[in-house]
């Protein structure tokens, strides 16, 4: 990091915001593997929210990695960074006073921990989309995964490359029992909930 920055103070903040939006910032942070349904549902969401009057923004993995992060791969490390960068990202999209949808798979524990720490945790939910490995595979929407069986691709999350999945995350969706709508909705039945509170 380098030395002598300080951080400037701004008069238009989170507060004014949102206050203008009328909506409390959150960021929704789906995990699980790929396949699992997580843009699928995270495009539903936002157009659930969208018809709702609220103001969204949705980032997802394929989309991002083809901007922000396109020299970033599949390494360990790199996932580490790409998730790095959308947890600062999603935080100033927070600040700019949207509600914000992620969709990574975001392998790892310790990496969900580290954006639900730069976000805040009063501003983060962690949704599980909980699809079981045969299933993803069964689905392989974009034929990724027998690519990886073949040994065409490496580090494939699931194949030869680990998915930590959440202890305790805020929701749970089951894709083999929720349809797109019904996930969407329960997420937003959660946030609701939490937000009348
Ligand atoms: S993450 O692990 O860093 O969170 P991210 O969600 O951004 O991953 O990207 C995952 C998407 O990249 C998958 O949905 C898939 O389309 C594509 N992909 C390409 N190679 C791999 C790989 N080796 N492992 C997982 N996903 C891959």
């Amino acid at each position: 990091m380098s030395e002598n920055l300080i951080a400037h103070s701004q008069t238009v903040n989170i507060k004014r915001r949102s206050a203008i939006k009328n909506q409390r910032p959150i960021v929704i942070w789906l995990t699980g593997l790929s396949g699992a349904g997580k843009s699928s549902i995270a495009n539903a969401l936002e157009l659930a929210l969208c018809d709702a009057g609220r103001h969204t923004y949705l980032l997802d993995g394929d989309n991002v990695r083809l901007g922000l992060c396109q020299d970033l791969g599949f390494s360990d490390a790199d996932r580490v960074e790409n998730i790095r960068r959308i947890s600062e990202v999603a935080k100033l999209f927070t600040d700019a006073g949207l509600i914000v949808i992620t969709a990574f798979i975001s392998p790892f524990i310790r990496d969900r921990a580290l954006a639900r720490d730069v976000i805040g945790e009063e501003s983060f939910i962690e949704v599980f989309i909980d699809t079981p490995l045969s299933e993803c595979e069964r689905r392989d929407p974009k034929g990724l995964y027998k690519k990886a069986r073949e040994g065409l691709i490496k580090n494939f999350t699931g194949i030869d490359s680990s998915y930590e999945p959440p202890l305790s995350p805020h929701i749970r969706i089951n894709t083999l029992e929720d349809d797109l709508e019904a996930a969407a909705q329960r997420i937003i039945d959660f946030i609701n909930k939490q937000q009348s509170k």
